[in-house]
């Protein structure tokens, strides 16, 4: 190993020092004082020194690219539990939270308050150990969450080290990650197009992107942090809310957009309104306002009743809500063959957010509703649902609204459509449709069903449309000749994808049963069914009684199991699996 000098030793401090500064700068602040150009410069040389001297400081910038992909996360237990917040929905009902403060305070006069933003996303632990930071976990059930670290250094704005303040030993602090309303319309616009489905709000995207086993996904996801709170400290004594927030910002967090301290309710109600009226400018979703008492020994005094804090409570902004005209309605086949019908709208922004379409659950909805083509309709985007439409105008019908019929072939693939007892919905019953197909495919080759990596969305759609799969036996039958033809592929990811797919050949029970997405089994279903049948040809025309009496497989899962293993041409195509070569091994 090549000795580090202290000149360079010396120069690789000054460079993450500087870097991280213009980091804050940028993401923090929003307040760049050099070019990006020179960022990238600096870093460059940052990253030459590092590789050559092999000298690599906790908190360098380049330790935010990601690492290799995890199994799974790891648990984490929280020193103090992660808590959850009451809600108020009215002006009474935060009058209603000040009342019963000031009785259990025994206290006549005003009391002391921060408020701030409620952002919908993630919440998230930053552990710091001697100032650097050291590990980051989500809320999980508030005793325990999951190590999200490698994930959570990919967000810029999240310090690796805290700097300019006193340093405690150690110091939980806590946030929310989100990510940005732009950010967000753009992330699921790319969804869309790539075919895959969109999340329904900022606080899935965040979550999903948070969650991720593989880093290099949450890297490209822009995310926020804005931090709020205090958990476990040592070597530090702080008297309040405010004066945590002051360190925090000292110490270079991001923290909430807008935070105020005042007096007594009144004020409180008055930068609550302020809050709402602000809020379609924030570049961000707040789905309410906090409010805290401020002073921690009124905090502690206040205590906590099982999951909430008596000293804190989230006053919740009315749903989102929007006014539009229903110009079309679609139907989309999903995986499984269900019909969902969709209204194409004429787009219309809620609560900051563009939206254009909104799902109608099904016919019976529609038919409830006396939903048509051509009505206003109004749409509702609550925090965290797809938008869907609240009710409808009849004052607006000119008369040329149209009805639409139920569809009795699938909309895809012509194919007829059936509708299970007692279930609304209606399912494509074609085998072949290639709406399901695709989907299909794709859930077959996902991570957690055979694990054909290179075999995503994208790919999927690409290899569809070329006709080369049509089917999943056909992924079997691919050759490295046939992907080299194809826009996206060169010799190396032709192979890498044979090789993935000569991989995923050895498999167990319970990843095949999951990957063949028999309606209603999921993973944990599959598991339990491969805990109860030796092997496959087990299952093969199986009677209903042979399923029944497993416990935690009801009889909606029994029933399509059935249906499923008595399918001749699904037995077929399972014999045909077997023929080219997939090894089922059902150890646990
Ligand atoms: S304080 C005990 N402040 O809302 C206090 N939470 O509904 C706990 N949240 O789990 C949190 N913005 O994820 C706090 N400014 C804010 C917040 C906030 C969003 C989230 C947080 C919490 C959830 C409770």
């Amino acid at each position: 190993m090549i000795k580090v000098p202290g000149h360079i030793e010396e120069q690789i401090e000054k460079l993450v020092k500087e870097l991280n500064y213009h980091c804050y700068r940028y993401y923090v602040l929003d307040s760049p004082v050099i070019p990006d150009e020179e960022y990238d410069r600096q870093y460059r040389s940052l990253k030459e020194l590092e590789e050559h001297y092999n000298y690599i400081l906790a908190d360098s910038p380049t330790q935010r690219v990601g690492a290799p992909a995890l199994d799974k996360f790891e648990k984490v237990k929280h020193a103090e539990p992660m808590l959850s917040l009451d809600n108020a929905f009215s002006h009474d009902e935060v009058r209603g939270f000040d009342e019963r403060v000031r009785r259990l305070l025994k206290t006549e006069g005003n009391v002391e308050y921060t408020v701030e933003p409620k952002y919908d996303g993630l919440a998230m632990e930053l552990t710091y150990k001697n100032g650097i930071l050291y590990k980051a976990s989500t809320r999980g059930d508030g005793y325990e969450g999951e190590d999200v670290t490698v994930n959570i250094k990919t967000i810029r704005a999240v310090p690796l080290k805290i700097e300019a303040v006193d340093v405690p030993e150690e110091i939980d602090s806590r946030g929310e990650v989100y990510m940005d309303l732009r950010e967000f319309e753009a992330l699921n616009r790319e969804r869309e197009k790539e075919g895959g489905p969109a999340f329904a709000n900022p606080r899935n995207a965040a979550a999903g992107s948070v969650r991720q086993l593989d880093s290099s996904i949450t890297v490209k996801r822009k995310l926020h942090l804005a931090c709020y709170g205090i958990g476990a400290v040592k070597g530090m004594d702080f008297k309040s809310q405010w004066e945590f927030v002051k360190w925090l910002e000292k110490a270079r967090f991001p923290i909430p957009s807008m935070i105020r301290l005042v007096e007594g309710i009144d004020r409180v109600l008055e930068v609550i309104k302020e809050i709402g009226e602000k809020r379609n400018t924030f570049p961000f979703e707040a789905d309410g306002a906090v409010i805290k008492v401020n002073n921690f020994e009124l905090q502690k005094m206040l205590g906590i009743k099982t999951r909430e804090p008596r000293w804190a409570t989230a006053y919740k902004f009315p749903a989102h809500q929007g006014m539009t005209k229903i110009n079309e309605i679609i139907a989309s086949v999903g995986r499984t063959g269900v019909i969902t019908p969709v209204a194409l709208l004429e787009p219309v922004r809620i609560g900051g957010v563009k939206v254009s379409r909104s799902t109608l659950h099904n016919w019976d909805e529609i038919d409830r509703k006396d939903i048509r083509v051509g009505d206003t309709v109004i749409i509702e985007r609550a925090g965290d649902v797809i938008p869907h439409v609240i009710s409808i105008i009849k004052d607006s019908r000119t008369g040329n609204e149209k009805y639409l019929k139920k569809k009795k072939k699938c909309p895809v693939c012509g194919s007829a459509v059936e509708r299970d007892d007692g279930v609304v919905a209606y399912r494509c019953v074609g085998l072949n449709c290639p709406a399901q197909v695709q989907e299909r495919i794709r859930h077959y080759a996902s991570r957690a069903a055979m694990d054909i990596e290179g075999l995503g969305e994208k790919n999927v759609e690409l290899l569809f449309s070329s006709e080369l799969i049509k089917h999943f036996v056909d992924i079997y039958k691919l050759r490295k000749e046939d992907l080299l033809g194809l826009p996206r592929f060169a010799e190396k990811s032709a192979q890498n994808l044979i090789d993935a797919i000569e991989k995923s050949k050895h498999t167990t029970l319970a990843r095949f049963l999951y990957s063949l997405g028999v309606l209603h089994v999921g993973e944990y279903a599959a598991k339990v069914l491969a805990r109860n049948f030796k092997d496959i040809e087990e299952l093969y025309h199986v009677k209903p009684e042979m399923i029944i009496g497993i416990r935690q497989i009801g009889d909606k899962i029994a029933d399509s199991i059935t249906r499923f293993f008595n399918d001749p041409q699904n037995l077929t195509t399972l014999k045909t699996l077997k023929s080219l070569g997939i090894k089922i091994s059902n150890l646990f």
